[in-house]
């Protein structure tokens, strides 16, 4: 399958800076062989879908309401984002899961109400350093799928799946591409054990991604792409990670 690279802009960006990046990234664009995207913040997202417009790069936010519309001072719905073109939407980072207490439960509503709107959700799952070091893993990252399959039945191969251990996010810590293929394995598992449709969902790995590492975690038999954060704030880094995808 064709792989997919998902920059993740966090909380970083302006409106010059946003348009160089953009301008920078796109230079390059007839030479890519994966499929790009970028998470920028909702206020930029106007912004972007002009800067975008006739471009490679496809748009993507960074979270959505669990709610549909209504009195939720602050909040962003679904449809809101599918009318500034909004393609994916990060649903459960851990960093809303740490900071904002949203639980699987809440994730799993989340990603549902993207579908709805016809937006594909990248779902956010990962263990902290803690969990790994107890040996918990693969229970971590299982119980936060089962929660997203348990409310999405059938659809759940229209989701994007991302692993991203908490311990490896801007870090410069980087699972092996031995370790992330080893979750990456039990994830393709669960999801075909949801879906007959499981094999064209991508695994997107996150956590440290850098021009360095992604060739080696890039060409692991279930690792179909990559989030990143950082390195995605820098054109050079985040056109090494592109050519790294084929
Ligand atoms: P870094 O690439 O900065 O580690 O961030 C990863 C991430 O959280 C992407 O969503």
């Amino acid at each position: 399958m064709k792989k997919l690279i998902v920059g993740n802009w966090k909380m970083n960006g302006s409106l010059d800076a946003n348009a160089a990046l953009v301008t920078a990234l796109q230079q390059d664009a007839s030479a890519w062989h994966c499929d790009v995207a970028v998470c920028a913040p909702s206020v930029y997202l106007s912004q972007l879908k002009s800067l975008l417009q006739g471009s490679r790069m496809t748009l993507g936010a960074q979270d959505v309401s669990a709610q549909e519309s209504g009195a939720y001072t602050g909040e962003v719905s679904a449809a809101m984002l599918k009318e500034f073109g909004v393609r994916y939407v990060l649903v459960g980072h851990s960093e809303r899961r740490q900071y904002h207490q949203e639980s699987d439960a809440t994730v799993a509503v989340k990603a549902q109400r993207a579908l709805a709107a016809g937006i594909t959700p990248i779902v956010c799952v990962g263990e902290t350093l803690a969990q790994r070091e107890a040996g918990q893993t693969e229970e971590v990252v299982k119980r936060q799928l089962a929660a997203v399959v348990h409310t999405n039945g059938h659809c759940i191969s229209e989701i994007v799946l991302a692993y991203e251990p908490v311990w490896a996010i801007g870090t410069g810590k980087t699972a092996t591409p031995e370790e992330a293929q080893q979750v990456h394995q039990v994830l393709r598992a669960q999801l075909q054990a949801a879906s007959q449709h499981a094999d064209r969902v991508h695994i997107l790995y996150g956590g440290s991604m850098n021009a360095g590492n992604a060739a080696s975690l890039l060409v692991q038999a279930d690792i179909d792409g990559g989030l990143i954060g950082g390195a995605a704030l820098q054109a050079s880094a985040f056109l090494s990670i592109i050519a790294a995808a084929h």
